[in-house]
């Protein structure tokens, strides 16, 4: 079989290959596939913008639930109407108990990112408005999605401790019911505020590509419980939403301040990749992560443990001084990894808070790109051979 391929000189510059067809845009980078008024990023400035608004006031000043009215919506709501979409969203927060059960029989064995795929593509079948794409049906998707993704997430933390699924309160902010649907306590405001600030940093970032696969899903007009599985799945690897994870992994493994540099040093001389840095698109300091180093700063303050956060920053200095002059710096999942760890939250769970906030700008992406459809169908260019004769089994 072998000797009938022809072989095809592949050669890479920079980001292009050039194939016998033409040039390939490799993992299209700087491919513009949409117009969007959702976010924005100067990767150059390292400067986030949403819906016009700078990242570094909305983590100032703003909330998960007002930040996800802004994202939905395209403006900030008047009091009444944030306490209109606050109450919505916490109506919404619990799961039918078929659902429930589901998680309950997965939860031993399977990672919560798949139990996240399975439980949104089980709600689909509980949803009235399943089959309508109409931007208020979808809207309505969009806010039981984001209502309930933290629900499947703390009961997979309880089944698979062998705890009791704990119902939502709604008289809790979202962040807030969260860890308590997770540890039956109502978290103290520390806690509470390093995660409203983890989802409000994580809401939306243009079109990497866990929300290009929710685009490439409803591009071809399935549903949007479907295209939110599709954004969950392609979140799930180390170079997208898994690096926070591996970025404290890494915190654990150096184990003390000192030890820091020279295992940088000794990682890089082999040619291996520091989690938590480098960015497609920022070739500055990701605005997230100098916003997030601060809370994880404090959050260690008070929590009494330093060593982390002391770990992290011995690490920044050796990527400030090896690795700044090649674009890379410290990105979000540098810092957030550490206040995961603080509250007390395993490694599983850290990928599957990123979409409990992700689930917002994916939604929203996929109703602005209903308003501008075209079906994605990119074309390969074929290197094999063809018309190979067919030879019957008993004679090959
Ligand atoms: N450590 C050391 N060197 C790196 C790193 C790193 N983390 N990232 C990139 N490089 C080097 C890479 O080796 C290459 O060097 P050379 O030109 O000498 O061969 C150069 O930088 C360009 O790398 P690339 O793979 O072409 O860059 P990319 O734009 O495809 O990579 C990335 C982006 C995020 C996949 C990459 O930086 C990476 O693997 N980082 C570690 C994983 C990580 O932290 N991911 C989280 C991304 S932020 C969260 C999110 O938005 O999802």
């Amino acid at each position: 079989m072998s000797e009938t391929v022809t072989k095809v000189e592949i050669t890479t510059t920079g980001k292009v290959i050039q194939s016998p067809c033409g040039p390939i845009i490799h993992g299209l980078e700087d491919v513009l596939v949409k117009t969007t008024a959702i976010s924005d990023i100067d990767g150059r400035k390292g400067i986030l913008w949403y819906r016009g608004y700078n990242i570094n006031d909305l983590a100032k000043y703003s909330n998960f639930e007002e930040t996800a009215y802004l994202i939905f919506n395209g403006r900030l709501p008047t009091r009444t109407e944030l306490e209109s979409f606050k109450s919505m969203l916490a109506k919404e927060r619990d799961l039918p108990d078929e659902v429930v059960s589901t998680i309950r029989v997965l939860a031993p064995r399977a990672h919560p990112m798949h139990v996240l795929e399975a439980a949104v593509a089980g709600l689909a079948a509980f949803d009235p408005d399943i089959n309508d794409n109409s931007p208020e049906a979808n809207f309505r998707k969009a806010v039981r999605l984001t209502a309930k993704l933290p629900s499947i997430i703390a009961a997979h933390y309880r089944f698979s401790r062998k705890l009791d699924y704990i119902r939502p309160k709604e008289s809790l902010a979202h962040s807030a019911n969260f860890l308590y649907m997770m540890f039956g306590q109502e978290p103290d405001s520390t806690s509470a505020k390093a995660i409203d600030l983890y989802l409000v940093l994580h809401i939306d970032h243009e079109v990497p590509a866990s929300t290009f696969a929710t685009l490439v899903s409803i591009s071809t007009w399935t549903d949007l419980y479907s295209a939110i599985v599709s954004g969950i799945a392609t979140l799930k690897g180390p170079l997208h939403g898994g690096a926070n994870e591996a970025a404290m992994k890494q915190y654990l493994e150096i184990g003390s301040p000192e030890k820091a540099r020279p295992y940088v040093e000794k990682l890089l001389g082999e040619g291996k990749r520091l989690m938590g840095v480098g960015h497609r698109v920022y070739k500055a300091y990701d605005p997230r992560a100098k916003i997030y180093k601060e809370l994880v700063r404090e959050l260690s303050q008070s929590k009494g443990n330093m060593t982390y956060y002391n770990i992290a920053s011995e690490v920044e200095a050796v990527v400030l001084e090896k690795l700044a002059s090649k674009g890379l710096y410290p990105n979000i999942d540098f810092w957030s990894g550490i206040a995961m760890y603080l509250l007390g939250i395993p490694y599983e769970y850290y990928t599957p808070i990123f979409a409990m906030s992700r689930v917002v700008g994916w939604s929203a992406h996929a109703m602005e790109y209903l308003n501008q459809h075209r079906l994605f169908r990119p074309r390969a260019c074929y290197v094999g051979p063809h018309d190979v004769p067919y030879v019957p089994i008993e004679k090959r």
